[in-house]
């Protein structure tokens, strides 16, 4: 039942304006969001990576927005993100050289989705973040969004670098092309984000049982972690956690050489136990107002986020 009818149903409703307008006007939701978002200000953003770096953690950090049709909106995220990673070149030892901050972005909050031109908007405006993450020493990666955009973010990945090597992207184990891009991309110097995908998409391009993702999943880890890049782990998954951890155990891996990533307010006691083992565990931050697709994506992912939010909304 939630895998047939409430998860495509939420995932609908995360692109409806008008469920948007309801959700988001109501103040038990905005403070359940928090649960899963670090806070609407650049300044909690910063406060959650300080905290989690006292933890032992990394972080990647997510300037909320997605699907922007309106060119003056993607330029004030580009703003948002060079005010970000100003303030995080502030934090003491932010340009750590062996495994920096980062920030992930979305092409589609920078631009793709316009009419006109999207694609080199998006591009030349993720190359200027680029170049304002190298001055201060932090690293870029570019989430993955639905499937009409695979193409072209892959395509803005290796543009982007011939500039700047170290820019990683993330592939989704529920596509059926995702075996050949993480073939593609295992190459020395590339850094892969490998999750299991978190939009709706059809059965021509995506597995759409749980096992086949799963399965997916395993066999692209397998050849990330065979591979000469630097294969980032993301999933809260048990079953996901313990075959990375077999590369480690069996000395095919160091620990060193790819790290698990999490999101923030998931399964927090299980990132402090992985980063007690000595492995390396960085935590995905987003902040913003604009969080409700990202929110309504969490709910989708698991019966019990969505019977958390509906309790939380029952009167008395
Ligand atoms: P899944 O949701 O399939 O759950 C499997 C099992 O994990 C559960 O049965 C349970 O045992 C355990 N589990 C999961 N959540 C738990 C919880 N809260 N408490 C206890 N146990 C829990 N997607 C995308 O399309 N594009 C992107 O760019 C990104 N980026 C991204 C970055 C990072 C750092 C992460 C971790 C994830 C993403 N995602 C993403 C989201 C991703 O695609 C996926 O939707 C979620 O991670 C959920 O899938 P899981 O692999 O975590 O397990």
């Amino acid at each position: 039942m939630f895998t047939t009818v409430l998860r495509p149903a939420l995932l609908a409703a995360s692109r409806s304006p008008r469920v948007q307008r309801t959700v988001t006007a109501s103040a038990a939701t905005r403070k359940l969001v928090r649960r899963f978002v670090a806070g609407e200000s650049e300044a909690q953003a910063v406060a959650a990576v300080a905290a989690l770096r006292e933890s032992g953690r990394f972080a990647s950090i997510d300037y909320l927005g997605e699907d922007t049709t309106d060119i003056e909106q993607a330029r004030a995220t580009v703003s948002q993100y060079l005010s970000l990673l100003a303030a995080l070149g502030e934090l003491p030892g932010s340009a750590d050289a062996v495994r920096p901050l980062e920030v992930s972005l979305k092409l589609s909050a920078l631009g793709q989705s316009l009419p006109r031109d999207g694609h080199a908007i998006a591009l030349e405006h993720a190359h200027k973040i680029c170049t304002a993450a190298a001055a201060v020493g932090v690293w870029v990666t570019i989430d993955a969004e639905d499937h009409t955009t695979t193409d072209s973010t892959l395509a803005v990945v290796r543009a982007l670098r011939e500039d700047f090597p170290w820019v990683g992207t993330v592939l989704q184990a529920y596509l059926l092309r995702t075996e050949g891009d993480c073939r593609d991309f295992s190459g020395a110097g590339s850094r892969i984000r490998l999750c299991k995908g978190a939009y709706r998409e059809p059965a021509e391009v995506a597995y759409q049982d749980r096992d086949e993702v799963d399965a997916s999943y395993l066999r692209c880890l397998e050849i990330l972690m065979r591979g000469d890049g630097y294969p980032m782990i993301a999933t809260h998954d048990p079953v996901m956690l313990e075959a990375a951890t077999g590369f480690l155990r069996a000395g095919r891996r160091t620990a060193d050489r790819f790290e698990f990533q999490m999101l923030y307010g998931i399964r927090d006691d299980e990132q402090q136990r992985l980063v007690a083992t000595g492995a390396h565990l960085r935590t995905y931050v987003p902040y913003g107002d604009q969080w409700y697709g990202y929110f309504m994506r969490r709910l989708a992912e698991r019966p019990a986020n969505l019977a958390f939010f509906l309790r939380a909304l029952r009167p008395g």
